[in-house]
């Protein structure tokens, strides 16, 4: 297994490809804007024999903790290919995509539904309520709450995670 750090701008046409035919095959709903949702960042990739089976990609993001702005790193379509689930490739992913995250943002972020894979890797539950800042108001995002999850360290290490949390909109599922 050799594993791929890398910008999205370098990644090749056919590699971007597999990309897409690995989260449409992980997730049982996955449409266009979801995938862009994961473009423009960094990616860690799981890749055997020139093939991805797992992958994790960070995009910057501006969000706040009560009126607080961080420059927070957004993890994004964490998958591993189905047959290959339950091997650690996905930690071995998220693991190093944690160490490129604590480098260049303040904090991490993410949604999901699989809260347990991330709290072994330093990832914690948000108890707070979630907003989305769209065209200056700021909405309740309640369907969201349940969903996200920080990665505390540096300048956020000590941020409540009961505090108000709040994104800016964005096309598809804002958190
Ligand atoms: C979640 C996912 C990325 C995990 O990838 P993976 O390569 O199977 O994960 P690993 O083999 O590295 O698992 C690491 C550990 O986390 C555990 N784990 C995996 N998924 C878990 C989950 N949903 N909840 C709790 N623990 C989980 C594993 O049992 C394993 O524990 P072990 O080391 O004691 O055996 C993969 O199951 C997947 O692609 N799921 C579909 C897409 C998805 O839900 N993505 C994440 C949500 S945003």
């Amino acid at each position: 297994m050799d594993l791929l750090v890398a910008e999205t701008a370098a990644l090749s046409p056919a590699l971007l490809t597999a990309l897409r035919e690995l989260w449409d095959a992980a997730f049982e709903e996955f449409d266009d804007t979801d995938a862009e949702h994961g473009l423009g960042g960094v990616h860690v990739i799981a890749l055997e024999a020139g093939a991805p089976v797992s992958h994790a990609s960070v995009v910057p993001r501006r969000i706040l903790v009560g009126d607080r702005p961080f420059f927070t790193g957004y993890v994004e379509n964490v998958a591993t290919r189905p047959d290959r689930q339950g091997l650690g490739l996905g930690a071995r992913v998220m693991t190093e995509l944690g160490v490129h995250l604590r480098a260049r943002y303040d904090l991490g972020m993410l949604a999901t539904g699989s809260w347990g894979f991330y709290e072994r890797l330093g990832w914690e539950r948000w108890q707070g309520p979630s907003w989305v800042l769209a065209d200056g108001v700021r909405v309740r995002s309640a369907e969201e709450d349940d969903a996200l999850m920080a990665l505390r360290f540096g300048s956020s290490v000590h941020i409540d995670l009961t505090a108000d949390v709040t994104c800016e909109d964005r096309p598809g599922d804002a958190w």
